[in-house]
């Protein structure tokens, strides 16, 4: 399958990334959003980002160039209708994600893929409200999507050889290493990570050590690149929660019991860097 168009739906901090990506690879990308202010500072980000790479000498201006060229603001739906490819990365709610996928389905050609950057979600659920469901697909992406070199390929029970065999050529063409992971609650990444973050954010609830002194513990005893509570910050904690719920309900387990602590800071709106605050403060 020639991907030469696609759509990334959700201008956040993963749909940014993964359209950087695509744009880079010669893809020319919608970037879609639900307001037009989210989209252009979203584009904005990425040419700072782009900028630094330039001022870096790890792209030349002409690259620079031509992925801001391939990356065209969107905040119709509409636009998906003559993309090879759709990849969806909204808010981790399954009714939201499912009302954009009942829509795409009505919009898009008969040959387009729709892919879910989905966290934990089930993506055979998600396919089944399309009639297409051969065709949907988990194309699960790291945060920064630039730097992490890691995609996991989820297949719903429904999704075919040719559309898998498609998205798995599509992210060796991004640079990216894939790695095909069951439709299970979490996937592998965030089974093993989330379970990790939620057990630092009780170590905070319960007093055992300050917020600094958790992350040091993690970072320079065990060499992880930035403490369990700088990176649930990292990937907001709204998405590490609905990450936990999906897992609790999914599996049934006692051991994905979201924190109460975690539950606070969401209903706070203290949901990480994106919004200046969580278990740390930013200024930028
Ligand atoms: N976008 C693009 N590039 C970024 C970036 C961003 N948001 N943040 C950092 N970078 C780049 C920097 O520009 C820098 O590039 P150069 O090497 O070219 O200079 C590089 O990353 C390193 O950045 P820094 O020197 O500023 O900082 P660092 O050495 O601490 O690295 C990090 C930053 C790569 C984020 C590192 O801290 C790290 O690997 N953290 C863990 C990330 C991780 O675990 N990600 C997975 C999250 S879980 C997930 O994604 C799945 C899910 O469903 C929740
Ligand atoms: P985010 O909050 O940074 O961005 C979400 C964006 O989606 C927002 O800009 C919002 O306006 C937009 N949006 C919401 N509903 C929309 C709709 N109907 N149409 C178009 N846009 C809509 O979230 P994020 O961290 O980028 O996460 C997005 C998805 O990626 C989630 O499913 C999450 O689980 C997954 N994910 C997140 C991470 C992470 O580290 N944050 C890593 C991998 C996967």
């Amino acid at each position: 399958m020639d991907i030469k168009k696609a759509m990334v739906i959700g201008a956040g901090q993963m749909g940014g990334g993964i359209a950087q990506v695509l744009a880079a690879a010669g893809i020319e990308t919608y970037m879609n959003d639900v307001k037009q202010d989210i989209v252009d500072n979203r584009i904005a980000f990425i040419t700072k980002l782009l900028d630094k790479n330039v001022a870096k000498g790890k792209n030349t201006e002409e690259e620079k160039a031509a992925t801001l060229a391939n990356l065209i603001p969107s905040v119709s739906l509409e636009d998906a209708k003559d993309c090879d490819i759709v990849i969806e990365a909204i808010v981790e709610n399954m009714d939201i994600k499912s009302n954009v996928f009942k829509q795409l389905d009505t919009i898009c050609k008969p040959s387009c893929v729709l892919a879910s950057n989905t966290s934990s979600l089930p993506i055979t659920e998600i396919a089944a409200v399309t009639n297409r469901p051969d065709q949907v697909i988990g194309m699960h992406f790291m945060n920064p999507v630039p730097v992490m070199k890691l995609v996991e390929i989820i297949r719903g029970l429904q999704t075919s050889d040719e559309t898998y065999a498609a998205v798995k050529e599509l992210t060796l063409r991004l640079n990216k290493l894939p790695v095909e992971v069951k439709d299970v609650p979490g996937f592998v990444s965030n089974r093993v990570l989330q379970i990790m973050i939620n057990e630092a954010i009780y170590c905070l609830y319960e007093g055992v050590a300050s917020v600094e002194d958790i992350d040091t513990v993690m970072k320079f005893g065990m060499n992880h690149p930035m403490g369990p509570l700088k990176l649930a910050d990292f990937i907001g904690l709204d998405t590490v929660l609905a990450i936990m719920e999906v897992m609790y309900e999914g599996y049934g387990d006692c051991k994905y019991r979201p924190c109460p602590l975690l539950r606070q800071y969401v209903k706070a709106g203290w949901l990480g860097k994106k919004v200046g605050k969580g278990f740390y403060t930013y200024d930028d």
